[in-house]
């Protein structure tokens, strides 16, 4: 047997620098061409600053222990600013021990608040509590002639902030230092600034901006949500060859001025006047003798915590589609897929003129350009040439929601070139892939993903384009499966779930927005706080991460605890304010919550909230909470069924969603599951076969159906076409998720202005059974993360075939399967460490052969199999198969 260790991480990055973690945690991936891979044991090996390792800091010696995934670092505390490289080999199965990886490495960062010897600067002459809307600049300039080893910068702002060295901008993080619960979490960002510094005169300068800081936000019309200044904190650490240090911060002796970005907000654009460029202001020889001194603000740095999720970048470039003019006149690029970011222009014309770029997501019934869903963003960029050759432009600190541009003041011809859309995201790394024989459904996974990819910009949120871009909690819960399928999004999560937790109020109750910038907010909703408990769930299911289960753990126990204190009965939550069926179509006119008894809702997501709380309190082994939960849960169990079950056990709410909840968490006697899910069916035949889910119901019906042996119907309601569901929008042009089943109606018109998102994947998180059911690749609970896999999908007659993909931890998981004029061929990979049971349902030939014609049992790496009631079980070691039945 070959192996090799290979894709090391740590804490899920590869060779991260400024991490504060006091004790990370690596996995790595094996690869093999053999089948039954299983390590054995492991051993690391850390070594501090040697890229040899020859003197090792830490061993792990040769441990016993299939896990590959999150080995937690047990060796010395680790010290701030140190590179710690380490490398991996591995015994498996067959006890031969591999090669050495690879050598990686972290990079810690500040362990110690005191470290922080910079102080917050801002601009004197900027007045506190106005609006003022210019951007700072701010500069200083430094100088040294030794030769330089390594030079780090470190650095966060109260807005948001991007950062020059020597005249080149520093990385390519944009929206930095992210959104965060800010006077609580702020992050900083570390930066490898080693080539950018010259022998001598340097010079460092940044831009900072209102942001999600100090900017209007949140529909309310909100300013100054968490301060009044904008300001600037960093630390330029260079290391030198004789190993003596410079440091460089931010203090007393920085200047500010402000210059050509006149405005920058999230939601309204950017004014910028080109003609009030300060050229070279980021270099050594720039005359900054009409900038303002600095002032030094007091604000916190105990609150510094290191970036924590993967950076938000230029993720991919679209060329525009073409240059329409609508019927009223009006000249609009149209890139040919709603997305997030902005464009790139370039612009030749007079000195002084002015051209306006606004963005919109869809164009009205006649044609023309809408801008009414996008409420009281404007999305609008206002740029003033300056003259005198080409000039070029993107925005700095707003973003936009779009597919269409209208171009007002353009001088001389348009040329699609001069364009370019550039996409913008969180980098997490792409993860999924799913196509199947039907070209709609394989439009509705391009627009989960382009959903996600617009939604994903540091915090998971509801739109990226109208006054809002909040992060919801109920919307982000539902789509988190889904999501993780997509692209790996352990760190996105666990950042943006740290906040919660940190926003949590103090009677356990969870903001409906996390961040938390609703105003006069003291009540929660189900299904929405529920993201407490089940938002960390997911990602232990998801990764294997028990790390974030404990870490949430007393901010799930006080959501729960928050839900006990509701009303009178501790069992029921029957009070309050909640979302409810949130846009479900038997909602009453006029009204968008549907119509399932909110309170049916709310105690069954207390239910399962509850149940998943035990089962994590089992799990860190927290004895005492795990019986008071499970008690808990079964009084909550009772109380549901007295509360909203007749006597011979149907539910009392005749709505799809009150059937789907009550069967998705398990809520009835076992005896009648089946015959509520006959109702839940007859619900949906009876209705032509047409959904009236909203937010709560729709992410699950499809997995209810399946689970219950409706796999047919499931399909049927997947592959409906006409109002409501979901190909309905595709045959409306839509390339993103849209927030209605009817955004845009049979007519053209519009749903409404006030509440009209096209891109909001709530509804996406139908992906998550196409993923799970129709290509079947699921995990364990007991083991999860993919540590065992269940491969169980489901064949029906709209499709004739399924590819699927997935890179787990472990590494790629596939699942395809074709119909043949005559029988099945099916191709799996299981990744080595890694074992699946493979469900094959309403198969009855029980003749299956290897792609090399041996019959399947005698196939290398079955560990075992089984044939019953027209089901074939296959249980598989880790590699590639390829068989036919
Ligand atoms: C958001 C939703 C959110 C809802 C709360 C809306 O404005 O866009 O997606 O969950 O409010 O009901």
């Amino acid at each position: 047997m070959d192996y090799k260790v290979e894709s090391l991480r740590c804490e899920y990055r590869k060779n991260p620098i400024g991490l504060d973690v006091k004790r990370p945690r690596i996995s790595w991936k094996i690869s093999s061409n053999y089948r039954g891979v299983v390590q054995v044991a492991y051993q690391i090996q850390v070594a501090v600053n040697d890229r040899n390792l020859s003197s090792v800091f830490w061993d792990s010696g040769k441990v016993e222990s299939d896990q590959s995934v999150h080995i937690l670092y047990k060796g010395p505390d680790l010290s701030s600013r140190t590179r710690y490289y380490y490398r991996v080999r591995v015994w498996c199965n067959d006890s031969k021990v591999s090669e050495w990886s690879d050598v990686n490495f972290w990079e810690m960062g500040f362990l110690d608040k005191s470290e922080w010897l910079g102080s917050w600067i801002t601009g004197e002459f900027f007045p506190k509590s106005t609006n003022i809307d210019s951007c700072l600049m701010l500069r200083k300039t430094f100088t040294f002639n030794k030769k330089v080893r390594k030079a780090r910068l470190y650095a966060s702002a109260l807005g948001l902030y991007e950062i020059h060295l020597n005249g080149q901008r520093i990385g390519d993080w944009l929206f930095t230092p992210g959104w965060t619960s800010y006077n609580k979490r702020l992050q900083y960002q570390t930066y490898d600034v080693t080539e950018l510094l010259n022998n001598e005169v340097n010079a460092i300068g940044a831009h900072i901006g209102n942001g999600w800081y100090k900017g209007n936000l949140a529909f309310q019309d909100q300013r100054n949500i968490y301060g009044q200044e904008l300001a600037l904190l960093c630390q330029l650490h260079i290391i030198f060859e004789d190993g003596t240090e410079d440091i460089v911060v931010t203090d007393e002796h920085w200047k500010v001025a402000t210059g050509p970005v006149l405005m920058s907000e999230i939601y309204h654009g950017e004014t910028y006047d080109a003609r009030l460029e300060r050229e070279g202001w980021t270099q050594s020889d720039y005359l900054d003798t009409d900038w303002a001194g600095v002032k030094v603000i007091d604000h916190s740095k105990d609150v510094l915590i290191a970036q924590e999720n993967m950076p938000t970048r230029v993720i991919e470039e679209l060329k525009p589609a073409s240059i329409i003019r609508t019927p009223s006149g009006e000249t609009v690029l149209d890139i040919g897929q709603n997305m997030v970011g902005w464009i790139h222009f370039k612009v030749n014309g007079v000195r002084g003129k002015k051209i306006t770029l606004q963005h919109a997501e869809v164009l009205d019934k006649e044609g023309n350009f809408y801008v009414g869903n996008l409420r009281a963003a404007k999305q609008t960029i206002n740029y003033v040439l300056k003259g005198g050759g080409e000039e070029e432009y993107e925005p700095y600190f707003s973003f936009y929601g779009f597919r269409y541009v209208k171009i007002e003041g353009w001088p001389g011809e348009f040329d699609l070139n001069d364009f370019t859309a550039k996409v913008i995201h969180s980098d997490n790394q792409i993860t999924g892939t799913f196509v199947c024989s039907d070209h709609m459904i394989n439009q509705l996974q391009q627009n989960i993903v382009w959903s996600q990819k617009g939604n994903f910009l540091d915090v998971p949120t509801d739109c990226p384009q109208r006054d809002e871009r909040l992060g919801w909690t109920g919307d982000a819960h539902v789509f988190m499966r889904t999501a993780s399928f997509n692209m790996n999004t352990a760190l996105f999560f666990t950042k943006w779930l740290r906040d919660l937790k940190a926003d949590q109020l103090p009677n356990g109750g969870v903001p409906h927005v996390i961040p938390h910038v609703l105003r006069d907010e003291d009540h929660s909703s189900s299904a929405w706080g529920d993201a407490a408990v089940i938002g960390p769930w997911t990602l232990y299911v998801c990764y294997g991460d028990k790390r974030i289960l404990e870490e949430q753990y007393e901010s799930m126990k006080d959501w729960i605890e928050y839900i006990r204190n509701q009303g009178e009965n501790e069992y029921l939550w029957n009070t309050g304010f909640h979302f409810g069926d949130w846009l479900g179509l038997d909602a009453k006119e006029d009204s968008y919550e549907g119509a399932t008894p909110k309170d049916l809702i709310a105690t069954a997501f207390y239910a399962y909230s509850t149940h998943l709380l035990g089962e994590v309190a089992r799990l860190l082994n927290y004895n005492g909470d795990a019986e008071k939960y499970v008690l808990l849960h079964h009084n909550i169990l009772d109380h549901f069924r007295n509360e909203f079950t007749t006597s011979n056990g149907s539910l009392i709410a005749n709505t799809q969603t009150a059937h789907v909840l009550a069967l998705m968490f398990d809520l009835l006697q076992i005896e009648d599951r089946p015959k509520v899910a006959d109702a839940l069916a007859n619900l949906i035949i009876e209705n032509n076969i047409h959904l009236t889910t909203g937010f709560v119901g729709t992410p699950y019906i499809c997995h209810v159906l399946s689970r219950f042996g409706y796999s047919d119907l499931a399909y049927k309601l997947v592959f409906q076409k006409d109002y409501p569901s979901w190909l309905y929008s595709i045959n409306k042009g839509a390339t993103t998720i849209w927030e209605h089943w009817d955004g845009i109606k049979e007519d053209g018109s519009f749903w409404s202005d006030d509440m009209n998102s096209f891109n909001h994947y709530a509804y996406g998180a139908v992906g998550d059974w196409l993923y799970r059911s129709v290509a079947g690749i699921d995990t364990t609970i007991s083991q999860p993360g993919y540590k065992h896999i269940n491969i169980s999908p489901s064949f029906e007659k709209e499709l004739s075939w399924v590819k699927a993909s997935y890179e787990s931890m472990y590494g790629t998981i596939r699942s395809e399967w074709k119909k043949l004029s005559k029988g099945m061929e099916i191709s799996l990979a299981i990744p080595p460490n890694t074992k699946a049971t493979v469900i094959l349902k309403g198969i009855s030939n029980r003749e299956i052969i290897e792609r090399d014609d041996s019959v399947i049992i005698d196939m290398e790496g079955l560990l075992d199999w089984n044939f019953d009631e027209g089901n074939i079980t296959l249980q598989l070691g880790s590699g590639e198969y390829n068989f036919i039945i």
